[in-house]
């Protein structure tokens, strides 16, 4: 009898001693492929908390929405299928207005700018705006900015894209854009976008050189013009629940990992852009298509409508802030 009672205490404290060393399992997907700067960070991250937290997390990352595409993202986050998640600023519509600031055509003069207006108290505020929807915002992190593309020989001025298709990602205000130009918006998830272009479903899209480049937009796209009229950055996001719900080493130990994760993927951000500009460049597939300050304003001056038409939604004091960035 006593032999026994000891026999299923060892049994008790052995099962403690093991369920108390299981890992806390963070999985962290995302719709890009590996090499790209929020591929990079992604990676990153991963490695400093599980060097911060050894043994007391393992972050898995999935990459190319192999475990969940845009339509699916934000609600497994909710529902606790995945921790962390890191959409593009234009897909968060359907959980605050605010962040349609990002999209608003040719709001920030370059990725600096986008930079100056994140990291001012203003930008920070917005990392807890989704709160009350079960959403906590950890971090910015940078991709660039856009250019336009399509399957025409031309795209040097608004007028080249009237009566096109173009594919958008969820966002009303990237809709309005295309709309303003005469084009025909899609709002289509990332995962289809190469094959909507390779048959011809929409005739071109807008993205940064490191998506056209690792998702192979310039094999079938003729031109990409240099317009730089908006921008793709991210917000790394969890489930404010689960994450209140951590113990507060661990939290303390993420937090550390996402603030150094964040400045390398930021910081490398412009370089991988730059590469893989080149290397599209050196392909000699798509053409790529300076423009001159006379193009540039006319892009500016046809899109410009669709600043007033979400100021309300936006707000003005926040679209005022945002303009202060740029220098
Ligand atoms: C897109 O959907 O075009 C991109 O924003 C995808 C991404 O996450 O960069």
């Amino acid at each position: 009898m006593k032999l026994l009672f000891a026999a299923g205490l060892a049994a008790v404290l052995a099962f403690g001693v093991a369920h108390a060393q299981q890992p806390i399992v963070i999985k962290f997907s995302h719709v890009v492929a590996e090499k790209t700067p929020k591929g990079q960070g992604a990676l990153k991250f991963k490695e400093l908390a599980e060097k911060k937290l050894p043994g007391k997390v393992q972050v898995q990352v999935f990459p190319s929405s192999q475990l969940f595409g845009d339509a699916k993202e934000m609600e497994a986050l909710l529902l606790g299928d995945v921790q962390l998640i890191a959409p593009s600023l234009s897909k968060f519509d359907r959980y605050t207005k605010k962040l349609q600031l990002f999209d608003l055509p040719f709001m920030f003069d370059d990725i600096e700018a986008v930079d100056r207006f994140q990291s001012s108290a203003d930008g920070k505020a917005l990392l807890d705006s989704m709160k009350g929807k079960g959403i906590q915002g950890l971090a910015y992190w940078h991709n660039g900015m856009k250019e336009l593309s399509s399957d025409k020989d031309r795209l040097k001025r608004p007028e080249d894209v009237r009566g096109l298709k173009f594919r958008i990602q969820q966002s009303d205000v990237l809709e309005a854009q295309f709309r303003a130009l005469g084009a025909n918006p899609q709002k289509m998830a990332f995962s289809e976008v190469y094959q909507a272009l390779q048959t011809g479903v929409v005739d071109g899209q807008e993205n940064t050189w490191s998506n056209i480049y690792s998702q192979k937009f310039y094999e079938v796209q003729k031109t990409i013009a240099v317009t730089n009229h908006g921008v793709i950055d991210y917000m790394v996001i969890t489930n404010a629940k689960w994450w209140q719900g951590l113990p507060a080493e661990v939290r303390k130990g993420l937090a550390e990992a996402m603030a150094e994760a964040t400045a390398y993927a930021n910081k490398m951000a412009n370089d991988l852009n730059e590469r893989d500009r080149k290397l599209i460049a050196d392909a000699g597939k798509a053409k790529i298509q300076p423009l001159g300050k006379d193009d540039l304003a006319a892009w500016r001056k046809a899109m410009a409508p669709v600043w007033k038409k979400f100021e309300g939604q936006i707000g003005k004091d926040l679209i005022d802030a945002a303009q202060k960035a740029n220098k």
